[in-house]
């Protein structure tokens, strides 16, 4: 046992610094910009997604991105009661496949039946694009958490949005600890805000760190 040990230790080591180079490199490749104390001013932290869909506005037009078995689909529609939720999802991993599709259908089938649920399935930024501009009150992302299609995704959302709507999302981290994949939401939101003159209007506070934020343009920058 303790042989093993002190094999694993030394092999667990050197594993460990070359992929602190492949993680230091995939850091490095994602602009780092700071916010202002404006991009904060108004921020206000809650506990949970459940307190965070308590504070988006009620009875919107909303679309949840990346949709996975439906179960936060279901919280927006209990706590926000969107009068239309488009649910974009691709379904076409592993682990995400298209079985899931289906099950969400029947999940919401009878709003599916009455127009208040419908599902748009396709990448984010290749459905996003495709609604009127200044259609939805709020929009939750959370699909690949990438910087690259976080940023794609938040400039789409940008023009999808009416004037005043919030742009949200989930897992605004920097990494996924347990999966060791690099995330870039923090870093796409941040550079999202600084170019457009919006702010963060709320952040979510669990102990796993898979934080929701939410962001809005600042009433007073003229864009
Ligand atoms: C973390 S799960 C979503 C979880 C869900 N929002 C919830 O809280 O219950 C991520 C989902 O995003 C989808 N997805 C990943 N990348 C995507 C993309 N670029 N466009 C659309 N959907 C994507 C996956 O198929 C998966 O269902």
């Amino acid at each position: 046992m303790s042989l093993l040990k002190n094999i694993a230790k030394p092999a667990y080591r050197a594993l460990n610094g070359l992929m602190e180079k492949v993680r230091k490199q995939q850091s490095g490749a994602i602009p780092q910009i700071e916010l202002e104390p404006k991009h904060i001013a108004n921020l206000r932290i809650v506990l949970d997604r459940d307190a965070f869909l308590e504070a988006l506005p009620k009875g919107g037009v909303v679309a949840e991105a990346g949709v996975d078995h439906g179960d936060f689909s279901a919280r927006i529609l209990k706590i926000t009661q969107p009068r239309k939720l488009h649910l974009i999802d691709v379904w076409h991993s592993k682990r995400y496949h298209g079985g899931l599709q289906g099950f969400v259908r029947e999940r919401f089938a009878d709003e599916i039946t009455n127009g208040r649920v419908q599902i748009d399935l396709g990448l984010s930024t290749s459905v996003l694009p495709r609604y009127p501009d200044h259609y939805f009150d709020w929009i939750y992302i959370d699909t690949d958490h990438g910087y690259r299609v976080t940023a794609d995704e938040l400039s789409i959302a940008r023009t999808k949005v009416k004037p005043g709507g919030i742009i949200a999302g989930h897992d605004y981290i920097t990494s996924n600890w347990d999966g060791g994949v690099r995330y870039g939401v923090v870093e796409a939101v941040h550079e999202f805000c600084v170019r457009h003159g919006w702010e963060l209007i709320l952040l979510t506070h669990e102990t796993d760190r898979h934080l929701s934020f939410a962001i809005r343009a600042i009433p007073s920058v003229a864009r």
